[in-house]
């Protein structure tokens, strides 16, 4: 077993072992990339503000995000094609959250289905939702997500439409792989892989597969799937499926003040300021620089989560500094998959865990519910540097 010491060590062994249609379609922003580049390199230019001789014994990480007990605030965020990372890649992740004790949240884009990852856990996880055209479809994966015991909707507001990203295009992406010479060239080399995609619950997206209407085959669903995302959503629909759903509702995509200070009259349980990784609207500013901003308009009213560009402990200890009460990993725990199955997702979670606890202490805190701004320090005009 090669020693991991840090998120990068998994994302090279998940570059080497899984096929490279699935590490760059975890790899890539939309466009040129400059938001997913910039996701990353603002939470770089923010610093830690060293503190002595403070005791620093019985620390502690532990937190709720909606309410919901967790280990620490780092949940696993919604990612399609998980289970064409690494066999069975949504069960792995799903049980090493809970083991971990940290909330897993399921992609509709998954490919092992909400009833096979439900059958397979035994606490309840979250779903996350994609509005598509197809009504009936997405009526009946509420009732599926209820029905598996889900225990927050993550409501995905940033993706009705696709933002390009070319290495997709140019790899043919898709569950399972096409057989093109170069693709064939490449799997071939994947041995570990190819086996135990061998003993895999589902090849393809198992929310959709046999439930969309007209759905049963792999033409069939590139059909469906890229007519699918329904282009006419806005607040009228999101209020039919908060009614409809009745449970804890997160909503995913916020990366706008006004846009959160509606969400927070909606009435959801709490938001994500994300810009999706970096794949949605590229240009769009990190998520990490407009945190501030959004938790001064309603961290008073709603719960304001963080995703896109966390890749370590500090990265965490910052969001939370700055005013998030819980904060989600997307490629840091899929790098794990992609390496080493459920152990590298626990490794992935492990990595962060010991970098947040270590970085706590040297700041000088002992538990993570007292961080705050002054634990930073930030280039002057960091936050406003953008009008
Ligand atoms: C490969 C990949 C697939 C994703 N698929 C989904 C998805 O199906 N639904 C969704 O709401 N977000 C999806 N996202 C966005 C993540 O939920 C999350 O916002 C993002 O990964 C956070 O950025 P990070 O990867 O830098 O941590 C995806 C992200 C990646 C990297």
């Amino acid at each position: 077993m090669p020693t991991i010491t840090c998120i990068e060590d998994l994302k090279q062994l998940h570059k080497r072992r899984a096929p490279r249609m699935f590490y760059e379609y975890c790899e890539s922003g939309s466009y040129t990339e400059q938001t997913f580049r910039e996701n990353t390199s603002d939470f770089a230019q923010i610093r830690l503000r060293q503190k002595v001789a403070v005791d620093m014994s019985n620390r502690s990480l532990a937190g709720a995000m909606i309410g919901q007990p967790v280990a620490m605030p780092v949940a696993l965020a919604p990612v399609g094609f998980t289970g064409m990372q690494s066999a069975n890649g949504e069960i792995k992740a799903a049980r090493a959250a809970e083991a971990f004790g940290v909330p897993f949240t399921l992609s509709t884009m998954s490919i092992n289905s909400v009833e096979q990852v439900a059958e397979a856990t035994s606490k309840p996880f979250w779903f996350q939702l994609y509005v598509m055209r197809d009504e009936d479809f997405v009526d009946g994966m509420i009732a599926r997500a209820k029905k598996a015991g889900c225990s927050a909707l993550v409501l995905t507001l940033d993706l009705q439409i696709l933002g390009q990203r070319h290495k997709d295009l140019k790899n043919g992406l898709s569950a399972p792989p096409k057989l093109t010479l170069s693709s064939i060239m490449n799997l071939a080399t994947k041995v570990r892989w190819g086996l135990g995609m061998l003993g895999a619950k589902s090849r393809s997206f198992g929310n959709i597969v046999g439930h969309a209407k007209g759905v049963e085959n792999m033409s069939s669903l590139n059909a469906w799937t890229s007519e699918q995302f329904d282009p006419r959503l806005d607040w009228s629909k999101i209020a039919r499926i908060r009614d409809q759903w009745g449970g804890k509702l997160i909503l995913k995509g916020i990366l706008d003040a006004d846009d959160a200070r509606i969400a927070a009259d909606f009435g959801a349980d709490a938001i994500i300021v994300s810009n999706h990784g970096g794949r949605q609207l590229d240009g769009a500013l990190s998520a990490i620089r407009k945190l501030p901003e959004i938790v001064a308009a309603v961290g008073d009213r709603i719960e304001v989560h963080l995703d896109s560009g966390i890749r370590s402990g500090q990265d965490v200890l910052k969001a939370l500094a700055l005013g998030a009460t819980g904060t989600y990993i997307g490629r840091a725990y899929i790098y794990g998959l992609g390496a080493m199955g459920q152990a590298g997702v626990t490794k992935a979670l492990e990595v962060i865990r010991n970098e947040l606890d270590i970085s706590l202490a040297l700041c000088g805190e002992r538990d993570v519910k007292a961080l705050r701004r002054e634990n930073l320090l930030v280039p002057k005009g960091f936050f406003d540097a953008y009008d």
